[in-house]
């Protein structure tokens, strides 16, 4: 085709693509609908159209084995939540899910009652308890689902950003015992920023927006009868909880982190001093 005109151009990009697969031609047909309406709509100059380009050069050249911008960029725009909403239309009394984020790593099975802070936050003090069931949704207690947990320290660092926190650290796969119980020892998490040395740290200070996550702790979920589930629990009272830099938090997901001051509780522990309670317990759906 030629001679095409403002009015013209998409729909003769359009009438290019004949993908032999439907579903390519579904979602290429449909990106280049809504990529031509953004443009029609916000008429960037060229120098802002570079201006785009740069960016998600720049976005994909700060990817590497430890580092991907374009998730955060997904994260930040709501979209990893979207795909989730879309995939996770969850049965009723299910555990909702949440975003996955980047810091998720190999960790190490360990027992019920692990203590996975085995950095120099363990001599800080912030101790915590967190246990709780995995129930499938008729309230039974399932024996052998694999749980992952993953968190930051106390001061919002996990062990992949800090060089002084041993490597596996605050990570660990515990496995239910026959009541379905899992439990672990650890530190309170703390709220953290995301990372904001790249692209999306400019986006996000450029459009007046926070980078912080409210603290919380990754759970992964698996058994080969189940649904997998990746999911938070997030600590109440969190002075970010509504305004997740990611837009993860579910008020289903938020627990109270309880201190309790009991010596001899503490001493059981093997805690110094007084330490934080969590419970959570989880619902699974059954896999088809
Ligand atoms: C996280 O919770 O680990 C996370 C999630 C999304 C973006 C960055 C971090
Ligand atoms: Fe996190």
């Amino acid at each position: 085709m030629r001679n095409v005109t403002e009015e013209n151009l998409t729909e003769a990009v359009l009438r290019q693509i004949t993908a032999q697969d439907p579903r390519v031609q579904q979602v290429v047909t449909s990106l280049v609908r809504h990529l031509h309406a953004f443009i029609r709509e916000v008429e960037p100059t060229e120098d802002e159209w570079f201006t785009a380009i740069d960016f998600l050069t720049r976005t994909g050249q700060k990817c590497d084995a430890q580092r991907q911008e374009f998730i955060l960029l997904s994260d930040t725009l709501g979209v990893t939540m979207l795909v989730d909403a879309i995939n996770h239309r969850l049965a009723e009394g299910v555990t909702e899910t949440t975003v996955t984020g980047p810091f998720h790593a190999a960790a190490l099975e360990m027992g019920n009652g692990a203590m996975i802070a085995r950095g120099p936050e363990g001599q800080r003090g912030n101790h915590a308890v967190v246990r709780g069931r995995v129930l499938d949704v008729n309230h039974n207690p399932l024996a052998g689902v694999k749980v992952d947990v993953w968190q930051s320290d106390d001061d919002g660092f996990y062990d992949v950003q800090d060089e002084n926190q041993p490597e596996m650290n605050l990570r660990a796969i515990l496995t239910t015992d026959e009541h379905g119980e899992y439990w672990f020892r650890t530190v309170r998490p703390s709220s953290y920023p995301i990372p904001t040395d790249g692209p999306v740290g400019e986006l996000l200070l450029a459009t007046g927006r926070h980078p912080m996550r409210p603290a919380h702790i990754h759970f992964r979920l698996t058994h080969p009868h189940y649904k997998r589930l990746t999911t938070h629990v997030f600590v109440e009272g969190d002075e970010y909880l509504d305004s997740d830099a990611v837009f993860g938090v579910k008020d289903s997901l938020v627990v109270p982190f309880v201190l309790n001051e009991d010596r001899a509780k503490a001493a059981e522990y093997e805690f110094p001093g007084p330490f934080y309670e969590a419970n959570f317990d989880f619902t699974l759906e059954a896999s088809q």
